[in-house]
């Protein structure tokens, strides 16, 4: 049974609203204060002047602006005793993330801490994505009587505090002290089990074949597991297989279950013939440099015709290269053919000259999310020769961008920015990539320095995009960070404020004659994406930095892009960061991405359903089979680069289903539905499919590429998805 805490009703009430047996106490709100004072830690500070703030809304929601800054909770909460003697005795406060760090008390009693505030050694460390659950010695709590839970919350930029759900205070359970990591020593799975209680239990390792659930083999140990206990299965780490670690806890009444399995492929080999795996369409400005690659899978050698080209443009017969300009705006309709040793393929494209570029959304790769500030222009050139070569750019991959980390200490006399030793010579590397019919983009700050301390456009900002365009740059990756401190100097919250950096440097990108994607990264404040295309950018990142982990691929992508399809279309477009498969390690160690192989293509089919930036964030001359087929499946990224350009929305949210669907230019729909949970999923395709209103007998699998029946029950994996198109 619960029982609901509002703050409406705070001291008054509450000591009568105890039912006896109560085994959670839900608080909705607390009292609020900015500032911060240790005095406020104390049970017996008098609070009652504070305003009261609901725990499932950031501060931004409820008219809090306080961005870089402290701001304290209390909540004022009766503990009953019916919570008293659970398993350990202790007690848990459930508190969901806070953006970004905290500290927290019981009754002044420090009894937990999350991330780093800023003056602390090594600085400030956000973790507004990591839920907090602090377990709590019973002596501290009065039981039955009021106890004071006060937090403290330093938040790093918008929106700050607590967000995502109202604090629940329970007991324990096993996960708050035990915990399973597995991992792969060549083809033995090994599982870590560790506790900080003292109990035993059993432990099952399964092994089950990926795709149908069956069961193929097993083990079980029995096991005291205080401390740690490696437990390993042979042979286990194979295609095609699952293994599922369960402990189940003889004190406990539960369990924890974790599983692991070797990358597995669902995309179908390309055929040899060519195939057209590009965009449809692509907008250029009149005059602006016309750069398009034609990308065909299949067999090379190839060669390349294209019929109805407009003057001024030409095409590299042996590259497949476009290149040249319009000069007249307007729809130019042309036929592309490709030929090789084993036939011939035509497309129809429509090249649109006029106002508006980034007609789909862009496909590439960012140094980021491998490298981190250990890029560098001999790197950058390693995944371009690799994005031709391993075929990547035969699937429209066309965007070589290059994130923080390029800049010099300091600029030239006459106030040029200049590019570090790492990068030798930009404009050589943006030629190679346009005669390959591939582009090149940058990263800067509206600040004078940039997240990872590197200079920035503050007061630089014509002359910037000068150089850039002189170097040949065709993607600006516009980074707030460094401009916070610009910010925290004026009072101003409106939102022409959060504008005012982003105008200016779009008005200076503009008077470039090439089209430079104008990308805007400040995560999201101030809800980005109600006016990010008056700002006439080109995509606005909506959170913070995406890692590859579950818990930050759940909340970017299941919580936080719900509700944001209306603001996306042709020429302006969400982007949920970057991807995160493939090896990633943001530095110089790059290790393989953390998510599982399901995860994996979950990230990959929701990204393509969210109409989302496709950069990949791997050093594409070490990618593996595994991570090309994910990235290089035509028929899901076609759903991504879709003419319509309408982002899927968030049509079912059930314990651990969710599905999201969108409308294609065909009239047909993409439609995934995804695992949220810890165990395989038994799906009747056509069930789900009822639940958003769609009858249909067959529709395609998207990723396996073939027509299935919807009165067929599917095995959707733990964290993983059926994705369809219905016709
Ligand atoms: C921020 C951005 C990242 C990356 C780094 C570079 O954190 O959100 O995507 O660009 O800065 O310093």
């Amino acid at each position: 049974m619960k029982i609901f805490v509002s703050a409406f009703f705070l001291v008054l009430a509450l000591g009568f609203l105890q039912p006896a047996g109560a085994q959670s106490v839900i608080v909705e709100s607390a009292r609020f204060c900015k500032g911060d004072n240790p005095a406020w830690q104390k049970a017996d500070f008098d609070d009652s002047a504070w305003q009261v703030l609901a725990l499932d809304k950031d501060w931004f929601q409820q008219g809090v602006r306080n961005a870089n800054a402290y701001g304290w909770y209390r909540l004022h909460v009766v503990i009953p005793s019916s919570l008293k003697g659970g398993v350990t005795g202790d007690i848990l406060l459930d508190m969901g993330p806070i953006d970004d760090t905290d500290e927290t008390w019981l009754n002044g009693h420090l009894v937990g801490k999350t991330g780093r505030n800023p003056k602390e050694e090594g600085g400030f460390e956000g973790k507004w994505d990591t839920p907090r659950r602090y377990v709590v010695s019973p002596e501290w709590v009065r039981w039955d009587e009021e106890n004071v839970i006060a937090v403290r919350v330093y938040n790093g930029g918008e929106p700050g505090g607590f967000y995502a759900q109202p604090v629940n205070i329970t007991r324990p359970e096993l996960k708050d002290y035990a915990g399973i990591t597995l991992e792969r020593k060549g083809n033995e799975c090994v599982a870590t089990l560790s506790s900080r209680i003292k109990t035993g239990g059993t432990v099952e390792a399964q092994l089950r074949d990926v795709l149908t659930d069956e069961l193929l083999s097993s083990k079980t140990w029995k096991v005291r597991p205080t401390g740690k206990k490696d437990l390993s299965f042979p042979q286990s780490f194979r295609e095609g297989v699952r293994v599922v670690f369960s402990y189940r806890d003889d004190k406990f009444d539960d369990f924890l279950e974790a599983n692991i399995c070797a990358p597995y492929i669902l995309t179908p080999p390309a055929p040899a013939t060519p195939r057209y795996n590009g965009p449809l369409v692509f907008g250029v400005r009149p005059g602006s440099p016309v750069i398009f690659r034609l990308a065909f899978s299949g067999e090379k050698p190839m060669t390349y015709k294209a019929e109805g080209l407009p003057e001024g443009v030409v095409l590299d017969s042996g590259k497949g290269v476009l290149s040249g300009s319009v000069k007249e705006e307007g729809d130019y309709p042309i036929v592309f053919t490709a030929t090789n040793a084993k036939g011939s393929t035509s497309a129809s494209f429509t090249l649109k000259v006029g106002a508006r570029i980034a007609l789909t959304p862009p496909m590439g790769w960012n140094s980021w999310n491998c490298w981190g500030t250990s890029v560098s222009q001999e790197k950058v050139m390693a995944s371009a020769v690799a994005l031709i070569n391993r075929g990547l750019a035969d699937y429209g991959y066309s965007y070589m961008n290059i994130d923080d980390a390029w800049e010099a200490d300091e600029r030239a006399a006459d106030g040029t920015i200049l590019t570090n030793e790492k990068f030798p010579d930009m404009k050589a590397l943006a030629d190679w990539l346009h005669g390959n019919g591939l582009r090149l983009g940058i990263y800067s700050s509206p600040g004078s320095h940039t997240c990872g301390g590197y200079l920035g456009s503050l007061g630089h900002e014509e002359q910037d995009a000068k150089t850039w365009n002189e170097w040949g740059i065709d993607y600006l990756k516009y980074d707030w960070c460094g401009y916070n401190k610009v910010f925290a100097a004026s009072s101003d919250r409106s939102t022409a404020a959060y504008m005012r950096p982003y105008v200016k440097m779009q008005q200076f990108l503009r008077e470039q004659p090439r089209d430079i994607f104008y990308s805007l990264c400040q995560y999201g404040m101030n809800h980005v994406w109600e006016w990010g295309a008056f700002v006439d950018a080109n995509s606005w990142r909506t959170t913070g930095d995406i890692n590859d982990t579950w818990a930050s691929l759940y909340d970017i992508g299941f919580v936080r892009q719900a509700g944001l399809h209306p603001y996306a279309g042709p020429g302006h477009w969400n982007d949920p960061d970057m991807l995160v498969v493939g090896k990633v390690g943001w530095s110089d160690k790059l290790w393989d991405s953390r998510l599982t192989p399901d995860e994996q293509y979950t990230h990959i089919s929701l990204w393509s359903l969210l109409a989302a930036n496709m950069l990949i964030g791997c050093p594409l001359d070490q990618i593996d089979d595994f991570t090309f087929n994910l990235l290089c499946n035509n028929e899901v990224n076609a759903v991504n680069q879709d003419i319509l350009g309408h982002q899927a929305h968030q049509d079912v949210v059930e314990d651990n289903v969710q599905i999201w669907s969108r409308d294609l230019y065909d009239g047909g729909k993409a439609v995934g539905i995804f695992n949220l949970g810890e165990a395989v999923m038994p799906t009747l395709l056509r069930g789900a499919l009822e639940k958003i209103g769609i009858e249909a007998d067959t529709v395609r699998d998207l990723w396996r590429q073939k027509d299935i029946p919807t009165d067929s029950v599917y095995q959707i994996p733990s964290h993983g998805v059926l994705y369809v198109k219905v016709k």
